[in-house]
């Protein structure tokens, strides 16, 4: 039997752009017989023709500079986004989507700010619209969230979902490299952009984490409701402190459950050394879900790179194909929706680290001890570094038990506002 066509329109042939006709080559025996189609990418949209020219050639590929050579092509009937950022990349998915074409992009800074409305306009035009690579790269995680644990009811998301930033910590936690050294390293492998802003500020992981808690929760949150902090300027003391109290550092994506709300956040965390998220390591990237029905499950794999992203973004069009057989197109990547809720303050509860400076005077721990109890926070550990600095101030680390956000943040208040010390840096521990 002849396998029918499937024509696909590429947006930006760059690094995972260039790695979708490479695996629909590779992989063609295999996408053939689960698909029944031939598909292969007919026309690939550039800034400029004659760089990608060799890469055309080497798989058949039309180029233009013009995106109407996408739209108006009726042969094509999916257009995959790779080009990033938010604008013309909207736009264009629009315009494909009200033309009935179906769509895949791993675009997440598009999705985490305009997902919901693009969700609508797939929906409103009986589309497919696909983004498994948007979040961890080659990790098939929103998949297993949507499908295999469909059946389950999710409590908690944690993630490393920023390859840039494991990959700097991993080296300021086994080398000692101070947190500048370590952003030179991850630029010069290319990890790291020459702007790395989005990576560091923890806004690439924010956006994966909204993605990850429409998938989770049903929730439909913004950036807004995210509570962001990155690792940028992370004093190399606060790791080697961490570790020698049994936690490394790591920049968690966390999303937690309570009751109908959830609160999710993004930060320097300390992970103890036992915990599986521990061992993800340099630009790997991991999501740990712990779940009613199957417990605890972690997924763990490459967060990027051509060929990782690039299967990815071939498994979604291979899903089209399917539905476009089956007659099934047009239902929603996710189905699952839930009222957006956010945990108020005062119910969002951890462990926390506090390092500060005490200036070298009588009675400064007691001060500290008051304004604890203050705010009713008790603590599992203090610990003062015994060597003083050339300012005669001594370092102290504190672990709290388990509070509020709320109670937290009187402490930090408090704190600044007494003589005599100096916070200088608050991270949440992760729960054993
Ligand atoms: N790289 C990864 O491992 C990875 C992992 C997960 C998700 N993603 C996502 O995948 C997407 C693509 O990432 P990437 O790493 O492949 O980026 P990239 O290497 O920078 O590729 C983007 C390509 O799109 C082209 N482009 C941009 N704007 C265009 C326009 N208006 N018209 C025509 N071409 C345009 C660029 O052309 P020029 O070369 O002329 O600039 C470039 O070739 C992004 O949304 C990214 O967040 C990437």
């Amino acid at each position: 039997m002849e396998e029918d066509k499937l024509k696909i329109g590429l947006l930006g042939l760059g690094v995972v752009g260039s790695g979708v006709p490479m695996i629909l080559k590779e992989h063609a025996e295999k996408i053939a017989q689960v698909t029944g189609m031939d598909i292969s990418v007919k026309t690939a949209l550039v800034r400029d023709e004659n760089e990608k020219a060799r890469q055309a050639e080497k798989f058949d590929i039309e180029l233009t500079t013009d995106i109407d050579d996408i739209l108006n092509d009726a042969e094509i009937q999916v257009v995959v986004e790779l080009m990033g950022k938010v604008e013309p990349a909207k736009t264009y998915i629009e315009e494909a989507l009200k033309r009935g074409k179906h769509v895949v992009t791993a675009n997440k800074d598009l999705l985490a700010q305009h997902g919901g409305k693009l969700v609508q306009l797939a929906q409103e035009n009986h589309c497919d619209l696909y983004y498994e690579a948007s979040v961890a790269g080659g990790i098939p995680i929103l998949r297993t969230i949507a499908n295999s644990l469909a059946a389950d009811n999710i409590n908690k998301i944690l993630g490393i979902v920023n390859g840039t930033t494991n990959y700097m910590l991993t080296k300021m936690v086994s080398e000692g490299l101070s947190y500048e050294t370590a952003l030179s390293q991850a630029q010069a492998l290319g990890f790291a952009e020459s702007d790395p802003t989005n990576d560091v500020d923890g806004i690439d992981a924010a956006y994966k984490m909204i993605i990850l808690s429409q998938f989770g929760f049903g929730m439909n949150i913004n950036l807004d409701m995210v509570t962001i902090k990155g690792i940028r300027g992370l004093p190399i003391e606060d790791v080697k402190m961490a570790a020698r109290l049994g936690y490394e550092i790591k920049l968690i994506g966390s999303a937690e459950k309570q009751g109908d709300s959830i609160y999710t956040e993004v930060g320097p965390m300390l992970v103890k050394r036992e915990h599986p998220l521990a061992a993800v390591r340099d630009e790997f990237n991991a999501v740990f879900i712990d779940s009613s029905g199957v417990g605890e499950s972690m997924y763990y794999g490459p967060g990027a790179g051509a060929k990782p992203t690039a299967t990815s973004v071939v498994s979604d069009i291979i899903t089209i194909a399917k539905n476009l057989r089956l007659g099934t197109t047009g239902h929603m990547f996710n189905s699952y929706k839930h009222k957006t809720k956010i945990t108020p303050d005062n119910q969002v509860m951890a462990k926390y680290y506090l390092s500060l400076e005490a200036a070298d005077q009588e009675g400064q721990f007691l001060k500290l001890a008051q304004i604890m109890t203050d705010a009713n926070v008790g603590f599992d550990q203090l610990v003062q570094n015994q060597e003083k600095n050339e300012s005669q101030t001594a370092r102290i680390v504190v672990i709290t038990h388990t509070v509020s956000k709320e109670q937290m943040a009187e402490v930090i208040k408090n704190i600044k506002a007494t003589s005599g010390f100096k916070l200088l840096n608050v991270m949440k521990v992760l729960g054993d």
